[in-house]
């Protein structure tokens, strides 16, 4: 008893200070926008074939500058360009090979979030990619169709080297996702959203003075800032990736209208489930189908939801629905034909910790020491208890179903397939996870918050995938790990 009302009273200081720490950040931009800027598609990267048809795809890591705010150069980092990075799109069972090149001058990684792969190929903390060295993963795709994306994970820099413009959308099709609209840039719509705070001058600001890290006062979607896109058909599919660092938006329309959540980040869903509004943590994605009215507008608004990371109130991206519009496909009964994630009634249960000062189960992430070992292909249930601030979690090379928050069910909006969790201060969140079937006794695997400054600051720790039954062979420490070292 006398242990929780102390760490209850700590709790409240920690949430009282927190909550002080974002006092002096402006967290709107309604009334502000012009909405005149067009909405920046990022393009489609076309692969090369290599002679077994595997689709080869080449990425390269730079320093640019970008005009994000008019008459104003911003110093910004892209790949295949000077913000942002190219769509990769793809089909299940194709094979994909990629090279990508790193022109930073620093080290890097690009991870592949939300992909099952070997674990080898996932691109996090261990796959450093020096500057001016290429890393050359290949995996062959083999997962429900589903929205992932792609972005650095170097331990301690992931923050900053998103921040400043690494990531991209990487789409895998299947004969489900199919059925939805899919004509990218017309009915298919990429929006990658991330707050971001501008110095005078038109920099970047990288103050991050609150204990979520940056918290911007202005949007960009797909790196456009005060965007507006005209539609030209009556049922437009958008996939909308939370790409900030630490900002929670809640999505709705500021005409109140109604759309359909088709899927979550993992995949689609059962069946549509209609909705005004729905919430992405840092890292989530989901996939909505709009229904447009010739002639009409509306904004796409993010809406304030709480505290902390979910408290700013902007307007994200006007929508113009052209005079005429074609017909586009309607949504049918049944969206995927994949069984939702069950686990067995004797599953494996592993509870994760998160504390306010950042760590997972009382420590901070070490590259040398393995935290969890899992069978590979297994089910397990983990459960996640949140004694901090904000938190979100992500576990890498698996998908998962959320049983229950606080013993209730999820909201209607995370019911689907995911890889990335909002868990409330306070909270309790239990899910069904599936992990992916490579095994790897050398390159774990990351779990961890997806609010970048708290992943930097070590909340992250290490699974490796095994053979099932070896689990207690394992041991719980890597040798010749190479740490990535600022200079
Ligand atoms: Cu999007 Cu481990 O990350
Ligand atoms: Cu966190």
């Amino acid at each position: 008893m006398k242990y929780y009302s102390r760490l209850f009273l700590l709790l409240c200081i920690f949430v009282v200070l927190a909550l002080a720490g974002c006092g002096n950040v402006k967290s709107t931009n309604v009334g502000n926008l012009k909405f005149e800027n067009p909405l920046k598609i990022p393009e489609l990267l076309e692969p090369t074939l290599e002679p077994d048809g595997t689709k080869h795809f080449t990425l390269t890591m730079m320093q640019g500058t970008t005009e994000f705010l008019e008459g104003k150069t911003t110093d910004t980092w892209g790949i295949n360009g000077s913000y942002l990075g190219p769509t990769v799109r793809v089909s299940r069972g194709d094979k994909v090979s990629f090279d990508v090149i790193n022109q930073l001058g620093e080290t890097s990684t690009l991870h592949w979030h939300g992909m099952m792969l070997p674990p080898e190929m996932d691109g996090g903390p261990h796959q450093m990619i020096e500057a001016g060295k290429t890393w050359s993963p290949h995996w062959k795709i083999d997962q429900p169709s589903a929205t992932t994306w792609f972005h650095p994970h170097l331990h301690g820099n992931t923050a900053q080297h998103v921040y400043r413009g690494l990531a991209g959308m990487f789409i895998i099709d299947d004969e489900d996702s199919k059925k939805l609209p899919s004509n990218y840039g017309v009915d298919d719509i990429p929006l990658i959203v991330q707050d971001k705070l501008f110095t005078s001058d038109g920099q970047f600001s990288e103050d991050d003075d609150t204990t979520f890290g940056i918290l911007g006062d202005e949007i960009l979607v797909n790196g456009t800032h005060d965007p507006f896109l005209e539609v030209t058909s009556s049922q437009v599919r958008f996939r909308l990736l939370n790409g900030s660092n630490a900002r929670a938006y809640t999505f709705g329309f500021t005409d109140e209208r109604s759309f359909q959540l088709v899927a979550n980040d993992a995949g689609l869903l059962q069946e549509p489930v209609t909705l005004e509004r729905f919430m992405l943590s840092p890292g989530e994605r989901a996939e909505i189908v709009v229904s447009f009215e010739p002639g009409e507008e509306t904004i796409l608004h993010s809406y304030k939801n709480g505290t902390g990371i979910a408290s700013g109130e902007f307007d994200l991206l006007k929508i113009v629905a052209a005079s005429e519009l074609s017909e586009s496909k309607q949504i049918e009964g049944q969206l995927s034909s994949v069984e939702p994630i069950e686990v067995p009634a004797d599953a494996k249960v592993r509870q994760f910790r998160l504390s306010m000062d950042n760590k997972i189960n009382d420590k901070s992430m070490d590259m040398s020491r393995i935290d969890e070992v899992v069978p590979a292909g297994g089910k397990e249930i983990w459960e996640i208890r949140n004694f901090g601030s904000e938190h979100n979690f992500h576990i890498h090379d698996a998908a998962f179903r959320v049983l229950d928050v606080n013993g209730k069910e999820p909201q209607e909006y995370e019911r689907g397939r995911k890889d990335t969790v909002f868990v409330p201060h306070g909270a309790t969140v239990r899910l069904a996870v599936e992990f992916g079937n490579y095994t790897d006794l050398k390159y774990p695997l990351m779990y961890h918050c997806h609010l970048l400054k708290h992943e930097d600051d070590g909340m992250m720790g290490q699974f490796l995938l095994v053979e099932p039954g070896t689990e207690s062979q394992v041991p719980m420490q890597l040798t010749e790990v190479s740490e990535h070292h600022d200079h």
